[in-house]
């Protein structure tokens, strides 16, 4: 009692205590909100993604010059800098213009075509001539904008009873989260440096792949809708920045043209097949119609060297007149559409290269687009390394002049995809949760078995199979095994120019980023100055790779 009345509440000892702690409670959370908002203070005025920047990649710079009342209410995540997890070297003042429907947002309007990649090559502003004779040296930015497990793991880190398998289990799994992680990575794992070191490394051309959803979604698709279109026109820039050409590569279509999990979705192929295949087929026409109109503009005529169309459509099981049907109704849009200057490709479709003698040929400046590896055959990943190096050497010379040769193949051909791998050991790379065909454990779930391999395929084919050395770290590698690597490398760059040149597939993967290329040419394991050099196959120069245990 207080004065013939009941305490007021505060006078009572324990509530005291109480009082103290709350008080504390909040004194934190003001002092922790303040430390995490004010120094972003005005970014979530124009609602859309709360506290989603990362730091350390660019978010927020460069936005104290810029009001936070230019950009409307309600604007898309797309055109409101303020929420995007990098801001660096984009053009931040809001515009809502399109062309083709795609916005121009984040693009300076001036451009510089003055940067050459090296000596080997003309700068952009200048014609590269015929690629017969100066043969593209590229690289992919592969899993970046298009996701693959085996080159970030750490995005597929989930039990396995949630199916994680790709971009569209992923998103659909994460839901409103997957803005956040997937715009995290777009901002984290290629950089500017990415492009700097790619053009030191004495490369001279950059393919980049990109999905369907980064122009446009359909029905519910778990997909991140467009914010990778920024980060694919922020990449063409600082290609520009260093004399880089680009290849743009549309990796996933609507409903998928291979079924692999590279594509976006695992499963079904519903592009050109299913039920609603022919939907499909037009919606990634309509994708080229918008594709093409804004890459029609004047800024990308020099830099924009190869405009793709699909990336490995599955011809093998999808109807061959329906694809070379689709193939020239892409063509034709897409040049009407006013890209004139860059070089058409397509996939081949694992059909074999002599079937393309006499198809498409009417087409102009186009060329065909095969994908090298050893790993994924079965009857190749058992060589081997000496074995490995003379096929590389005599066995694609061999295909790339048939290919190059009209009277026995298409014609105009590039590698647009090949590695030095020579295990298909690493983690995730045959697909989330199989195993490999190395050492036998290749398990893919089908009841009957069916596409198993659960032999060894290591070139002992035996218990001596391992994974060990394969994925150990580079610089445990023997000597041996990196002159393998280096000559395999070599041999491949060889044959590939014989044709219109080639793309290494990948730069980096995460655990590759660890170990940069610096490290790998100070090591022997990659060519310096690959652009002072010429290639070398010369099947006497090959060793027998005897001082080896087989495998390295
Ligand atoms: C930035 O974009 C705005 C809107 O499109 C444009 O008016 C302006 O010229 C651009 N700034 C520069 C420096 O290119
Ligand atoms: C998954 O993609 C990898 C490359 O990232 C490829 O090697 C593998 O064959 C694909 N697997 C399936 C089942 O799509
Ligand atoms: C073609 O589509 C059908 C119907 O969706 C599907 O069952 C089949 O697996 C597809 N074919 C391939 C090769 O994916
Ligand atoms: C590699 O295979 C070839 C062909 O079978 C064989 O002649 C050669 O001895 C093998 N090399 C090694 C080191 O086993």
């Amino acid at each position: 009692m207080w004065n013939g009345k009941p305490a007021p509440w505060y006078k009572k000892r324990r509530n005291l205590c109480i009082l103290i702690w709350v008080s504390v409670v909040v004194l934190l959370i003001i002092i922790i909100v303040a430390a995490v908002v004010v120094p972003n203070a005005g970014k979530d005025d124009n609602g859309g993604k709360q506290g989603s920047s990362p730091g350390g990649s660019g978010g927020g710079k460069g936005l104290d010059g810029i009001s936070p009342d230019s950009i409307p209410k309600g604007a898309p995540s797309w055109l409101n800098p303020f929420v995007w997890a990098s801001t660096d070297d984009f053009n931040l003042t809001y515009t809502d213009e399109t062309v083709g429907d795609l916005p121009v947002m984040g693009l300076y309007t001036d451009w510089d075509d003055s940067a050459r990649a090296n000596g080997r090559v003309p700068a952009l502003k200048d014609p590269w001539g015929d690629y017969s004779k100066l043969p593209a040296r590229g690289v992919n930015v592969g899993g970046w904008l298009s996701l693959e497990p085996f080159i970030t793991p750490s995005l597929f880190n989930y039990a396995s009873v949630l199916g994680i398998v790709d971009e569209y289990t992923l998103c659909r799994y994460l839901a409103a989260r997957c803005e956040q992680v997937l715009e995290n990575h777009y901002a984290t794992f290629v950089t500017e440096n990415t492009f700097k070191e790619i053009a030191e490394a004495g490369l001279d051309h950059v393919r980049i792949p990109f999905s369907y959803w980064a122009v446009q979604t359909y029905d519910g698709d778990p997909y991140l809708f467009r914010t990778s279109w920024r980060y694919l026109l922020r990449a063409i820039e600082w290609c520009r920045k260093y004399g880089l050409r680009v290849n743009l590569d549309p990796h996933g279509l609507p409903g998928s043209q291979n079924g692999w999990n590279h594509s976006g979705r695992l499963g079904a192929i519903g592009w050109l097949n299913g039920t609603d295949g022919n939907t499909n087929a037009q919606r990634a026409l309509d994708m080229h119609d918008r594709l093409s109109k804004f890459f029609a503009q004047p800024r990308y005529k020099n830099i924009i060297s190869h405009y793709g169309l699909a990336n490995e459509p599955k011809m093998t099981v999808l109807s061959v007149p329906g694809v070379l049907k689709w193939t020239t109704d892409a063509y034709n849009i897409i040049r009407k559409n006013g890209v004139t200057d860059a070089i058409i490709v397509f996939g081949d479709g694992f059909r074999g290269l002599e079937n393309w003698q006499g198809e498409l040929q009417d087409l102009s400046n186009a060329a065909l687009d095969v994908h090298q590896y050893v790993i994924f055959n079965e009857n190749l990943i058992v060589y081997n390394h000496s074995q490995k190096v003379k096929f590389a050497c005599e066995g694609w010379t061999q295909q790339t002049l048939q290919s190059m040769d009209r009277s026995t193949g298409y014609g105009p051909t590039i590698m647009a995809e090949w590695s030095q791998a020579d295990t298909d050991c690493a983690k995730h790379l045959t697909n989330v949760g199989w195993g490999n065909r190395w050492t036998g454990t290749y398990v893919t779930g089908n009841p009957a078995g069916i596409g198993d391999f659960t032999e060894p395929l290591c070139p002992t084919q035996d218990r001596r199979c391992s994974c060990t050395e394969a994925n150990a770290d580079p610089s445990k590698w023997s000597s041996a095994y990196k002159k393998f690597l280096r000559m395999f490398a070599e041999a491949q760059m060889t044959s590939f120019e014989k044709g219109w040149g080639w793309f290494y597939w990948v730069w980096d993967t995460e655990s590759a980023a660890q170990w940069s290329y610096k490290k790998g040419m100070a090591a022997g394991v990659l060519p310096a100055k690959a652009w002072e050099r010429e290639f070398n196959c010369k099947i006497s120069d090959i060793p027998s790779f005897s001082d080896l245990p087989e495998y390295y």
